[in-house]
């Protein structure tokens, strides 16, 4: 059995981040009974904070690379590092990731990374998917990877991933009904169009990623 961890860092349960990961979730699963896929929503577990520069993870000779605080977020992380791939999922929240993902990676990354060699290696190896929806149109995307880049490629390369996966869904719709919300200026109209024409080959896109993770997760040796 191989499992794939999708750790969803959005707050809605019913909204565009829940569904891609639904996509992601139904097309590795597809791939073969021999997948298994496990879900963590951050936003439902108890209150968990970001590191705390605790530094346990950076004593000598207790270099595990695992986080080394006993919180409501450690089983995740041990799940994490255990995976056969990780799918990582966020709405796009002032350029960057919610609060509850950011403080998932920095608890998942900072393990990884060398106070002596500046090294960052994950203890095991896994494909690697990104899953962002956001408001912005797909133009924005570049501006908006300058926040995300250092991170993402530390993640990617301490997992051994060279070409992880992105699935970007762009100019989402926010609320269902826009009468009811001050929110003209996003121009709802435009959001609403652009949905009509590109959520089914964003959700395709989410499904096919999760086949491509379950298969390559499939051929990496047991
Ligand atoms: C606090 C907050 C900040 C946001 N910041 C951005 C942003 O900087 N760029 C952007 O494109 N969208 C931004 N958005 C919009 C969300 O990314 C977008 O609506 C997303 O699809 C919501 O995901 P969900 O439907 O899964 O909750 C923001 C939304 C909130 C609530």
């Amino acid at each position: 059995m191989k499992k794939i961890l999708i750790v969803d860092g959005g707050p809605r349960r019913n909204m565009n981040t829940a569904a891609l990961c639904d996509a992601f979730e139904e097309g590795a699963r597809g791939v073969s009974p021999e997948i298994g896929v496990e879900r963590v929503r951050l936003y439902d577990l108890p209150p968990f904070r970001g590191c705390i520069s605790c530094l346990a993870c950076k004593l000598k000779g207790r270099e595990t690379g695992l986080c080394a605080v006993r919180d409501s977020l450690a089983d995740t992380l041990r799940a994490a590092n255990g995976a056969d791939g990780l799918a990582i999922a966020s709405p796009i929240y002032f350029s960057e990731w919610t609060a509850m993902t950011r403080a998932f990676l920095e608890r998942l990354v900072f393990p990884w990374l060398s106070y002596e060699t500046f090294s960052c290696s994950a203890p095991k190896k896994m494909p690697l998917a990104w899953i962002y929806t956001m408001n912005a149109p797909e133009s924005m995307m570049p501006g908006i990877r300058q926040h995300l880049s250092i991170l993402e490629g530390a993640v990617a390369r301490a997992l051994g991933d060279p070409a992880p996966a992105f699935v970007e869904a762009h100019s989402t719709v926010q609320v269902k009904d826009y009468s009811r919300y001050a929110m003209d200026g996003l121009d709802p109209a435009a959001h609403l169009a652009w949905r009509e024409a590109h959520w089914d080959a964003d959700l395709a896109a989410a499904r096919a990623a999760g086949r491509a993770m379950a298969e390559k997760a499939l051929a990496a040796k047991r």
